[in-house]
């Protein structure tokens, strides 16, 4: 098995000391930075947009995984890859056209990736899977960090990775992920952790991510 990739999600840094909480865990073991775009429409809370990607872009040569949260998402998807981003994640709930969002990011230069919603299922994505570089599986309601796990959705990251089978697609779980939880999502099938309030919680995020990491799966 190969070692489980953590993406410390900014949205539970200080935004008021953002460049320096990017740098803080980039240098702490961070794989990838999640970059978590919400817009108020399609969840319930707005945090940025592009321009605080460009502004922290110079600050981590680190994987830069952006996860949209807005509809639509097609008219801001240049935009986005311009800011910086290397994989843009939509939600396969957002917009009517998830095959063409794909080809889009792709043509873009971009890594493609689609967010499942926990109330979605693994067949939503079935017909594009061979559009997609990441799979996304949200197992808390997007909108907010600090949630509780939903834990059914353990099942569905074991279907989805049945799905990938051979194929070159990272497996992501985000939402309520933990060092007492991370075994069990690893063992279902997750090579990427998203976390933030077990990452931008604590204080030394070097151990919070070894914590992260160092699990049996
Ligand atoms: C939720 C976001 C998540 C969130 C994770 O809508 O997509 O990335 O920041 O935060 P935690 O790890 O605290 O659940
Ligand atoms: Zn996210």
């Amino acid at each position: 098995m190969n070692r489980v990739k953590i993406s410390p999600s900014i949205l539970s840094a200080d935004f008021s000391k953002l460049a320096e909480e990017v740098r803080a865990v980039d240098k702490a073991g961070a794989d990838y930075i999640h970059i978590d775009v919400m817009d108020g429409h399609f969840v319930p809370n707005i945090s940025f947009g592009t321009p605080i990607i460009r502004d922290i872009r110079p600050h981590s040569k680190k994987v830069f995984d952006v996860h949209l949260m807005i509809e639509p998402a097609t008219p801001y998807l240049e935009s986005f890859a311009n800011s910086g981003a290397d994989i843009i994640t939509v939600h396969a709930e957002a917009d009517k056209h998830l095959d063409r969002n794909l080809e889009y990011i792709r043509s873009l230069g971009k890594k493609a990736g689609v967010s499942l919603n926990p109330s979605t299922p693994p067949s939503a994505i079935e017909q594009v899977i061979d559009k997609l570089d990441l799979i996304l599986v949200m197992t808390v309601n997007p909108g907010f960090s600090g949630q509780k796990f939903i834990s059914s959705q353990l099942e569905k990251i074991v279907k989805i990775k049945e799905l990938i089978g051979g194929r070159c697609i990272e497996l992501s779980v985000d939402g309520g992920v933990n060092a007492n939880n991370a075994s069990s999502i690893v063992e279902a099938g997750a090579d990427v952790l998203v976390a933030g309030s077990a990452v931008f919680g604590e204080k030394n995020y070097g151990s919070a991510i070894s914590a992260l990491r160092d699990i049996d799966g």
